[in-house]
This record gives C-alpha cells, structure tokens and sequence, in this order.
C-alpha cells in the first residue's frame, strides 16, 4: 500500500526495484489488495493498479514468496466516503477473486483477506464463498481484516482462518482486547499492518509530509501531532540503549509482545525505499530486555486521539463494533 499513492508518490521502477531488493534480502511475504494503487481516471471501483506493479515481480518471483491479497472495499480508498463501501456477498467475492488474480498474472493467491466486513451481511455468507475459492484452488488460506473477536469465531466455525490482519503497534493496542484472544483461541496468526504506526513511531514524520498524505486530518495526526511526540521521545530513548533505531524497536516490541502473549506475529512495515527494507529486516536481531518491554508497554497511556483513518465511522474498524 505505501509503494503508492496513499502517503506520497513513488516512481513505478523505484518501487519495483525495492519489491525485488526485500525478496533478494530473504522477504518472502508480500501484502497487497485489489483497492491499492493509484486509481485510474474515470474508474471509482478498486484501483488494481497496485497488484498490477506487484505481477512484474511476481511474472520472475513467484515461487519465491507467499503472496496475500484482500477484497471487499469497493471504493477509491481515502479519497472519498466512497472509498469505505464495502461488499462481501457471494457473487462479490467471486469476481473479486478474478480480478486479482488476473491483475497479479497468477493462478493462485497463498492468502486471501476479507478487507472489511459488510456490515449489514452475516459473514458466514462471506467466509462460505471463501470456502468455496479454496477447495477450488484459486486461494490456499482464508485470512480477515479487521475483525472483532466474536466476528472472528464465527467465521472460524465456517472454514479455518490463518490470519488475522488488523493494525496493532506500540501506540494502537486496542486489539489486544478481543481480536487477540480469539486468534490464539481459533489458531489464527497475526498479521500487525501499520506496525510503525504509519511512519510515526519512527520519528521522521513532520506537518508538511503529513500534510500531504491520507493521514491528513486524522486525530492522531492533525490537532494532537505534538503532544504524540511524547511517544517517538520513548521509543527513541530505549532504542538508543540498544544502538537500534526506532523502526527496528517498535518492530522488535511487537514480535516480543506475540512472543508474550504465545501468537505467532508476522509485522509487515511498508516503505518505498531498499535502505529502510534492509534497516527493517534488521529488526529481527534486536532483543529488548523485560525492562524494556515495560517501559514501551507504557508508552499506549501517552497516545493522544483515536486510531487513525476511520473516515469518521468508527465500525470501519473492530474497535468501533466492539
Ligand atoms: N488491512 C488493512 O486495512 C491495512 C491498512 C493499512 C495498511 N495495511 C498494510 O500494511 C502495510 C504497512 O502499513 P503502513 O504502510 O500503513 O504503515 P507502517 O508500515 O507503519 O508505516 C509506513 C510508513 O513508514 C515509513 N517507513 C517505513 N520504514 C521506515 C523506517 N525504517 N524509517 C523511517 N520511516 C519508515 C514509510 O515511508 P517511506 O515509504 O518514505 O519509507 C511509510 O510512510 C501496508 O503496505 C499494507 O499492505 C493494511
């Protein structure tokens, strides 16, 4: 998702040229979904264009990493309250899952993801026609976005879930709650998304290159920017302990935190540049001591404002349907 558009442009041959560079550094896993990518002129359904730049990879690469995409939003994402229209119905899923995998020059998806749940829709309906795409090869797992414990008990009851993808750092905790306890529960992984809090926890971020990205007047963000530094001056402070630095210490706290909590974690940081995928691998020598840990366990009570980006409904995540 960061390669384009959502929180500034990239070049299409720079972003290729950082795919292959994570893959060439032992990155086996890329996330993607149908609504990423610069959207077309004229076109208001998903952009496409983001798995399309990943199929160059892939047209060389494909058996070298586990490829996960996701449908459901129907939308241009962030542009518009259009952007959050959701579909999971039968037919939906069925030519969603066409769609990618004739953008992505592929005849199978590793990991498929429910993006967001159609809420007025019983998301057995959903996870039925998942069901269906993998006893007919088209998709190998069933993985969800977004949803809430109790969401993710029920469709567990329909068909194994082998991920849960819902954001989840050192500064956005709230899954920890009920979406964490029933993944352990139904022997789902987690996939943490935003695990450097969209940039922010690593400390580079300022106004103007907020300004001008999706993060743009969201709570976080906009009127409590300042006072959220109390957070980077944390995890800034314990990673100058270690001689790592901030990426590499929020990253290492949340492979500890599924360490702790017994969760298999699989933390995908995006970034457009080859320099930061190498400093982010890195972060899987990092160790943090129990101390450590403790003190950016705290660092969730200095958070000002709402998890971001919920395009002003709350249920667009599971915290605001819990
Ligand atoms: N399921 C969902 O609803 C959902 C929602 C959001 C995201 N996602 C997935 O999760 C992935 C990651 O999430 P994300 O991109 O929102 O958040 P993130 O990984 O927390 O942060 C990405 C931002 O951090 C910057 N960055 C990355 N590594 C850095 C480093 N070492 N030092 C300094 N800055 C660094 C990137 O900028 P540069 O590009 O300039 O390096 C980018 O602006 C997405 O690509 C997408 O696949 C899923």
């Amino acid at each position: 998702m960061a390669l384009s558009h959502v929180y500034g442009r990239s070049d299409p041959s720079d972003a290729l040229r950082t795919v292959n560079h994570a893959i060439d550094v032992g990155v086996t896993f890329i996330d993607t979904a149908d609504v990423y990518g610069e959207p077309r002129p004229g076109s208001d359904g998903p952009a496409g264009t983001n798995e399309e730049l990943i199929a160059e990879v892939l047209r060389h690469r494909r058996d070298e990493v586990q490829l996960a995409t996701k449908f459901g939003i129907t939308g241009r994402i962030g542009a518009d309250t259009g952007g959050t229209s959701i579909r999971g119905d039968r037919d939906y899923v069925r030519s969603a899952c066409e769609a990618s995998l004739r953008r992505l020059g592929t005849d199978v998806i590793d990991l498929y993801y429910m993006h967001r749940r159609e809420l007025d829709r019983p998301i057995e309906e959903t996870v039925g026609a998942m069901a269906e795409l993998v006893r007919e090869g088209k998709i190998r797992h069933v993985g969800l976005s977004e949803v809430t414990g109790t969401e993710l008990r029920l469709a567990a009851a329909v068909h194994p879930v082998a991920a849960v993808q819902s954001e989840w750092s050192i500064w956005s905790r709230d899954v920890e709650r009920h979406v964490v306890p029933a993944a352990i529960e139904v022997g789902a992984g987690f996939v943490p998304y935003s695990p450097l809090g969209r940039g922010f926890l690593t400390g580079t971020l300022t106004r103007a290159s907020v300004a001008n990205s999706i993060r743009s007047g969201q709570p976080r963000f906009d009127q409590n920017f300042e006072a959220n530094h109390a957070v980077v001056e944390l995890v800034r402070s314990i990673a100058g302990e270690i001689n790592a630095t901030p990426a590499q210490t929020a990253l290492a706290w949340l492979y500890s935190r599924g360490t702790r909590l017994g969760l298999p974690v699989v933390p995908i940081p995006g970034t457009r540049h080859a320099a930061r995928v190498d400093e982010n691998a890195d972060s899987l020598t990092v160790a943090l001591t129990n101390e450590q840990l403790t003190r950016l366990d705290s660092a969730v009570w200095l958070v000002m404002g709402d998890r971001n980006l919920t395009f002003n409904r709350p249920q667009w995540i599971s915290a605001g349907r819990e």
